[in-house]
């Protein structure tokens, strides 16, 4: 059994994750619709990791007897401004997300729930890569942001990645 007060904690970040795919769905369309279709395609494949972690959570609860309570997950806006701004949106949502999984750790150990914290320990490397991969592309957006057609072809380079 889940402490409660961690069950709780855990259904809401659910929710969190769900909403992360929402919110990387909506800037690939947005991407998609100012042609840079290749940040558009790799924001679609980090919507389909984010629902892929929202899965492990689920997939854990039920494993451990679990009844998830449903939460709503927050509509996501359908503009974010230049590539550059997008993806500074995406890293600051990130941290925001690393902080959840620190603070879901923490309660985990506070709770004494050594199945929770050896689980949530994958994701704990997750998000430092996750942090390293988007603060990368917002670093070489940075370098290249006067100069359009160089914005085009990290677009055309990061179109490239696979899910
Ligand atoms: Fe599921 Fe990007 O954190």
């Amino acid at each position: 059994m889940i402490p409660e007060k961690l069950k709780t904690a855990l259904d809401e970040h659910v929710s969190a994750e769900i909403g992360a795919a929402y919110l990387y769905l909506a800037m690939s369309a947005d991407f998609e619709s100012k042609a840079f279709k290749g940040f558009g395609r790799w924001m679609r494949v980090q919507f389909q990791e984010e629902m892929t972690h929202a899965l492990k959570f689920v997939d854990f609860m039920l494993a451990r007897g679990a009844t998830i309570v449903w939460k709503d997950a927050k509509a996501p806006a359908t503009t974010f401004g230049t590539a550059l701004e997008t993806f500074e949106k995406t890293l600051a949502h990130e941290r925001e997300v690393t902080a959840r999984i620190h603070k879901l750790y923490h309660l985990a150990a506070a709770e004494k729930d050594t199945a929770t914290q050896v689980f949530l320990q994958w994701f704990v490397t997750e998000q430092v890569e996750e942090e390293a991969r988007v603060s990368e592309i917002v670093d070489k957006i940075r370098m290249v942001s006067d100069r359009p057609g160089s914005v085009l072809y990290l677009d055309k380079e990061y179109g490239k990645r696979t899910a």
